[in-house]
């Protein structure tokens, strides 16, 4: 067999390539938008496009299964109760997709989206058993992924983790995410075994019910541009634009710029509605993140605009993409809200800021978050 992880590192997602080295038949799983790097590895080994194989519907980056499929004549394939608007091959529960010697047996996995499906890699002349499963967004590397996706459920977790630990230690687990927002304490590793994350992720030791508030409490902010994302991965939107591809340079200027801002300067709060309204920059306007791409029209262009969130990260990624579209007087306001309100310098607020908050606030560029507010894990239990 031959077996490729491809990393993505501005939005922390894996994709794969599998194949048979012996009849050239791949499979592509996860891809992202930018398809032509998988062309050069399918080209260079001969390998016949059979399968793509989105996981669940993205609400974090653009799929570039469509694309894919249609380039090669491949079988576009996603979980049966997929609600999306174009064609597809659904896949079953314990269905095996043949490719070459090799076999791809499908596990559902609802949890973080319900049409969310794991894939086991079977080889079987080498063994009857399963060596490798893709996880897609149920089991990542230290964590699992977040509930709050569209229909996803923190207890249906449960029981789709639960489900994959009771494969072998020796099962290598192959996520859909190394960092970034889908969950809140990935490890970073790209891979993993069942066997090591039984033993030793924080969460896996959990019963149920701390399992559930676990995941529902102290969320990270919902990923930037994710309702244009996610609309146009179920085929209701075309907004491919709205997935951050550059990295363009940003000034990052500190809170007295806001002080010395020109009249007509926006200040332009991309937190969530929740954390916005526990208080904000006078005068600041709220379009959260995750709504950038499909608010783009409240964001006026001939004005300067300053972005804002609760530390600089947030804010930082919405510039860049700010400029990605053509924005020309952006800046980020580095340190935040957070930065501002430690001066001593008022803020607006239309609800109390008393009682813990359920965003809690990520540094995104890398894994391992930085959090202030984060939900400690509970000490193991057995499970
Ligand atoms: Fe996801």
């Amino acid at each position: 067999m031959y077996f490729k992880q491809i990393l993505d590192e501005r939005c922390g997602c894996a994709s794969y390539l599998i194949a048979s080295r012996q009849s050239h038949e791949a499979a592509i799983v996860d891809p992202s938008i930018e398809t032509a790097q998988y062309e050069p590895l399918l080209r260079e080994r001969g390998f016949q496009l059979r399968y793509v194989i989105d996981t669940h519907v993205h609400a974090d980056h653009v799929s570039g299964a469509r694309r894919l499929a249609a380039e090669h004549g491949a079988e576009l394939c996603m979980h049966e109760s997929a609600r999306v608007t174009y064609p597809f091959r659904g896949l079953t529960n314990g269905e095996e997709l043949p490719l070459g010697q090799l076999k791809l047996r499908i596990l559902h996995t609802p949890g973080h989206r319900p049409e969310l499906i794991s894939i086991l890699v079977v080889n079987p002349p080498r063994s009857p058993e399963p060596s490798m499963v893709l996880t897609g967004d149920s089991l990542l590397v230290g964590d699992v992924g977040r509930p709050d996706f569209g229909g996803g459920d923190a207890s249906m977790q449960f029981e789709s983790v639960s489900k994959l630990l009771r494969l072998p230690d020796w099962v290598a687990v192959f996520p859909g995410h190394f960092e970034g927002p889908c969950g809140k304490g990935m490890c970073g590793r790209p891979s993993t075994t069942i066997g090591f994350e039984r033993l030793y992720s924080p969460l896996l030791h959990m019963d149920r019910d701390p399992f559930v508030s676990v995941l529902t409490d102290g969320i990270p902010a919902r990923p930037l541009n994710m309702t244009a994302i996610e609309a146009t991965n179920r085929g209701v939107a075309d907004l491919p634009w709205a997935m951050l591809t550059s990295s363009l340079p940003v000034d990052e200027v500190g809170i007295d710029a806001i002080d010395s801002a020109p009249p007509n300067a926006v200040i332009l709060d991309v937190r969530e509605p929740e954390e916005f309204a526990r208080g904000h920059v006078p005068k600041a306007v709220n379009v959260p993140q995750a709504d950038l791409a499909t608010r783009l029209a409240e964001v006026p262009r001939d004005r300067p605009i300053m972005t804002i969130c609760q530390s600089g990260s947030r804010s930082l990624r919405s510039a860049q993409f700010l400029r990605q579209q053509g924005f020309d007087q952006v800046v980020s306001v580095a340190g935040g809200t957070a930065a501002w309100r430690a001066s001593g310098r008022p803020v607006e607020a239309t609800e109390a800021d008393s009682g813990p908050l359920r965003i809690m606030d990520s540094e995104w560029a890398h894994a391992g978050v930085l959090t202030t507010n984060a939900t400690e894990f509970p000490p193991p239990s057995s499970r």
